[in-house]
């Protein structure tokens, strides 16, 4: 089991590894009432586990599976739920789940009371290695994606390694692709976590969900979260938006071709388009574009747009400017010498090179 700490105030715990559902219990000790949220396929498999180490009265409550249950209407059976069963201000809620569970639940705690606390409990790889960690909440309103949500940080986190068995393949890959993009975040300047290297010597092992290597992967990933969180809670300084790394032309994609790219397999795509970004800028070597590159295709994700004939690099560079996260113009995290950095409105012959990396010949420049 390794602990990592997100250095906040309060600080608190990622708990990652085998068996560490039975942790939970531990975490939640000085607590007087628990309601665990949670979907009726997960909850079968794990919620027993969690109960059984919880000694004070603990309910479940159960929300729909699926992208369309993020929403206010769920927020409301929650919050009404947890009146229900007697929740007060110094209970807690268990967010058991993968990202619609932790961000609904972690947005029903957050608002609940004026705020209850939280342990979000991630049973997907994307959710280990990202949404459960740092406090981002929300959910979705016809309008768009995430538009209702809070800053609520949770009282601990726990990945229990071994929930990552279950998963449905696409599922598991699609959390690959954020493994990969932890991989090339710190890459380009020394590569402390050492992910890179893991990821080339270990493929197999990764991709065959070696409990004991996916133990290590998930925690360094995990560290690299808690690191940026804490430098940057309120996504405030640009640091934290780092983390958007590959993302820019994702979101696009995810947007473009309706979620028929898992976001993991749109994140992929988007860090080759990032790198060859940066070499077409002149801000990294071919040996950065290279890996920008290898690192997905090693994991078995797509490196180039699926059908790509069906989008222009137009379509996908005005669907980058409406990112709710660019300021008007088109922004980019992108690898440099001194590591990543914001970029605003890169060169149009760079932009064609990063296209044309990922499939997209098609200009319609608008
Ligand atoms: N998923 C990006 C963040 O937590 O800031």
């Amino acid at each position: 089991m390794t602990t990592i700490r997100v250095a906040l105030d309060p600080p608190y715990d990622v708990v990652v590894g085998p068996g560490a559902l039975a942790e939970v219990g531990r975490l939640v000790a000085d607590r007087r009432r628990v309601v665990i949220v949670s979907q009726a396929a997960i909850a079968d498999r794990y919620a027993e586990a969690v109960r059984a180490g919880i000694a004070a009265p603990n309910d479940v409550l159960l929300m729909g599976d699926g992208e369309q249950f993020k929403s206010l209407t769920t927020v409301e059976e929650l919050c009404r739920g947890f009146a229900r069963v007697g929740l007060l201000r110094g209970d807690v809620v268990i967010a058991l789940g993968g990202g619609v569970v932790g961000d609904t639940a972690g947005f029903a705690a957050a608002v609940y009371h004026r705020g209850v606390a939280v342990v979000q409990v991630p049973t997907t790889l994307l959710a280990m290695v990202d949404a459960a960690i740092g406090g981002k909440t929300a959910v979705n309103l016809p309008e768009g994606k995430n538009l209702v949500g809070a800053f609520h940080q949770p009282i601990a986190v726990v990945a229990d390694t071994d929930t990552l068995a279950s998963l449905e393949s696409r599922e598991y890959r699609s959390g690959l692709g954020e493994v990969a993009k932890y991989a090339l975040m710190y890459d380009v300047v020394a590569d402390p976590t050492g992910l890179v290297d893991i990821l080339r010597t270990g493929t197999t092992a990764v991709l065959d969900r070696d409990p004991a290597l996916l133990g290590d992967v998930v925690a360094r990933c995990a560290g690299i979260k808690a690191d940026v969180v804490a430098a940057d809670p309120y996504e405030r300084t640009g640091v934290r938006a780092t983390l958007n790394l590959g993302h820019t032309l994702a979101h696009a994609l995810e947007i473009a071709f309706e979620h028929r790219l898992t976001h993991g397999e749109a994140v992929a795509i988007g860090l080759v388009y990032a790198g060859a970004l940066a070499g077409g800028c002149e801000r990294v070597g071919m040996d950065v574009v290279d890996r920008f590159q290898a690192v997905p295709a090693s994991l078995g994700l797509p490196v180039a747009v699926p059908d790509a004939e069906a989008v222009t690099a137009g379509s996908l560079l005005e669907l980058m400017r409406r990112d709710k996260k660019a300021s008007g113009g088109l922004t980019f995290v992108l690898p440099g010498r001194d590591g990543l950095e914001l970029v605003e409105d890169p060169p149009t012959a760079a932009l064609r090179y990063a296209f044309e990396s990922v499939g997209i010949t098609d200009g319609g420049w608008t």
